[in-house]
């Protein structure tokens, strides 16, 4: 009988995905359209042919750029529904959900547009598409952690729906140590923890990562190869790595998919999970990631249980919801 050639991934939880990655090119023309914003490209032939990335900075220069285009809360709430929608296609029941709320401050977007404009679709989001969802604030590594603090203390103020804290933009040279004021202020308040460490950065920044600032889980984590006793912590410790494979290769922090480090972090029993980090640019949602992991690394279907299982447990979910996922 005829094997489907793409059959369908296990249900899972996403962990890593920056919303203002999640902004299509279609949605770029769009959202300028309606706001009346000139764009540099003419066409979206034009900017996706600005997609090839050659570094971390490549890409967030062009992330960055197209943020322009989010004014309003409809924008942000587009935006969100737009994601939630191909998210359930690729079978996510959970969604831990990152934003920048200081890219946006930045281009004179205040923190209530942003917020409420992600927190008005994420709301609905179990009853409409069944997934559950938790918003992260990230802050931006390569601004002053004063400015961080500044818009932790505004989102505690107001009340944001938020679940926890990240870290991430420009990583080498913007060490985790200058953000424990951040951290601890976010801990005080009962906040979740998490940050990106050793995307392009060395195998000390995840070591700070835990120990300076506590974070639960490092969102990507694959410099920590470079150091086997810094695995081996991981894998005692059994601290999730939120790896993004697709992105990995696109922003070349690793060769090809075929020499991704993926089955090497799981010989040695770290936690991995399966993420996109930011589809619209990298070249697939998670179901993608999964599909092309399985066929490059040749995952059983146990190995692809495996990764989803670790994918809930990695979560913020607990109670009932979490009971029902796992
Ligand atoms: N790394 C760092 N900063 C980011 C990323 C990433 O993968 N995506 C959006 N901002
Ligand atoms: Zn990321």
């Amino acid at each position: 009988s005829d094997v489907p050639a793409n059959p369908a991934t296990p249900p899972c939880a996403e962990l890593h995905l920056h919303i203002e990655g999640t902004l299509e090119p279609d949605l770029v023309f769009a959202l300028a359209e309606r706001n009346g914003i000139e764009l540099p490209d003419r066409d979206i032939a034009g900017l996706r042919s600005r997609y090839a990335f050659t570094d971390l900075q490549s890409f967030l220069d062009l992330y960055y750029e197209n943020m322009a285009v989010l004014r309003t809360p409809a924008d942000f709430a587009e935006m969100t529904r737009a994601y939630l929608t191909r998210a359930r296609a690729a079978g996510v029941r959970h969604a831990e959900i990152m934003f920048d709320p200081q890219a946006h401050l930045a281009r004179g977007v205040p923190l209530a547009t942003s917020v409420e404009g992600i927190a008005s679709v994420l709301r609905a989001s179990e009853a409409e598409f069944g997934i559950s969802t938790g918003l992260i604030a990230a802050f931006l590594r390569d601004r002053p952690a004063t400015e961080a603090l500044e818009v932790l203390e505004d989102l505690l103020a107001m009340d944001a729906p938020i679940i926890g804290i990240g870290l991430d933009s420009a990583e080498v040279g913007n060490p985790p140590s200058g953000f424990t004021a951040v951290y601890d202020r976010a801990r005080r308040a009962g906040l979740h923890l998490v940050a990106h460490a050793g995307e392009e950065g060395p195998p000390s920044y995840i070591a700070d990562a835990l120990d300076d600032l506590g974070v639960e889980r490092i969102d990507h984590g694959i410099r920590c190869l470079d150091d086997p006793a810094l695995v081996a912590r991981l894998a005692a410790e059994q601290i999730p790595l939120t790896v993004c494979p697709l992105s990995n290769v696109r922003l070349r922090a690793v060769p090809s998919l075929v020499e991704h480090p993926l089955r090497r972090l799981l010989e040695a029993g770290v936690v991995v999970t399966i993420n996109s980090d930011d589809p619209a640019y990298f070249g697939g949602y998670v179901d993608d990631n999964l599909h092309a992991v399985r066929e490059v690394h040749k995952l059983t279907d146990d190995e692809l249980a495996a990764l989803a299982a670790n994918s809930f447990r990695a979560s913020f979910l607990d109670g009932d919801r979490r009971d029902a996922l796992l």
